[in-house]
């Protein structure tokens, strides 16, 4: 069987964790090559071997999204080893553990708003000839913290809410030079960001968490199905868009 990302490159940030290595797995199974780019190296590594073992085309990239030459050194490399990139999942991300405005430092709203929100313009950019070459996709990782408050602290809150913004200014720019922008918005999913959360059972966000329609947080796979559907053709006439997929987080 063809699978619905033959041919394709794609490029997953923070492709090597959680929610981004259920993309790397899900598009290589689909028949994509893909190229792991996270600033753990390490895991990365172990990432691609794992998808290379499985039968696709796979590297990892030890790089920091915030860092421009980091940056562009990995696009050089995955476009000198795979020959293109039309796929792109600007996935990497931290938390900030819902610190308040009054106790976030200018350092942590940095950093937050440097790896979630800066980090996709600086690969987003880099990449950007190759996807206008090619008829390219861009899937940007937001969250419910792009449309509510009350999911992370301020400084998550803002950077989330930029992702939608900066997806929807893609969007703009270049659908018709022929690259497609979404974002997709998770509510909460079991992953290492939020295992200290879920693992450390605060009453009130376990509450929050099982109060959902859902009743429960999703796996990384249910995610990554979703990335699949916006990077792939069935998706051909969604541009711009703002997925919520979060069990019902939001209806309330
Ligand atoms: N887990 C959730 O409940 C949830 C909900 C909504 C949105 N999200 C978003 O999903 C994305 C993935 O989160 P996750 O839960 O899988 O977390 P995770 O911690 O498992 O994965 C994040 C990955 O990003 C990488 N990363 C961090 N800083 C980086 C940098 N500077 N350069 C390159 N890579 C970097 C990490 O090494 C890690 O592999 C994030 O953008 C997060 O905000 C997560």
């Amino acid at each position: 069987m063809v699978g619905r990302l033959e041919d394709s490159v794609a490029v997953v940030t923070g492709g090597a964790s959680g929610i981004g290595r259920a993309i790397s797995e899900r598009f290589a199974a689909e028949g994509a090559s893909v190229a792991v780019w996270d600033v753990d190296e390490k895991i990365a590594t172990a990432t691609a071997e794992e998808l290379v073992r499985l039968g696709a085309r796979a590297v990892a990239f030890g790089v920091d999204v915030t860092d421009a030459g980091s940056v562009a050194a990995a696009a050089e490399r995955s476009l000198a080893e795979f020959g293109r990139v039309n796929l792109l999942v600007n996935n990497a991300g931290v938390f900030d553990y819902y610190t308040p405005l009054l106790e976030t430092s200018e350092e942590q709203w940095d950093r937050v708003l440097d790896i979630n929100l800066k980090g996709m313009f600086l690969v987003t950019k880099a990449l950007l000839p190759a996807l206008l070459a090619d008829g390219g996709v861009v899937v940007n990782t937001s969250s419910i913290s792009g449309v509510v408050a009350g999911g992370g602290g301020v400084a998550y809150t803002s950077s989330k809410h930029g992702v939608i913004g900066f997806t929807r200014q893609l969007a703009a720019e270049f659908g018709q030079r022929g690259v497609r922008a979404n974002a997709i918005l998770p509510g909460a999913v079991e992953t290492p960001m939020t295992r200290p959360i879920l693992d450390q059972a605060d009453a009130a966000i376990l509450e929050r968490v099982r109060s959902v329609p859902a009743g429960r947080h999703a796996q990384p796979a249910e995610i990554a199905n979703l990335a699949l559907f916006l990077a792939g053709d069935e998706s051909s006439f969604i541009h711009g868009a703002a997925y919520l997929i979060d069990g019902g987080w939001t209806v309330f």
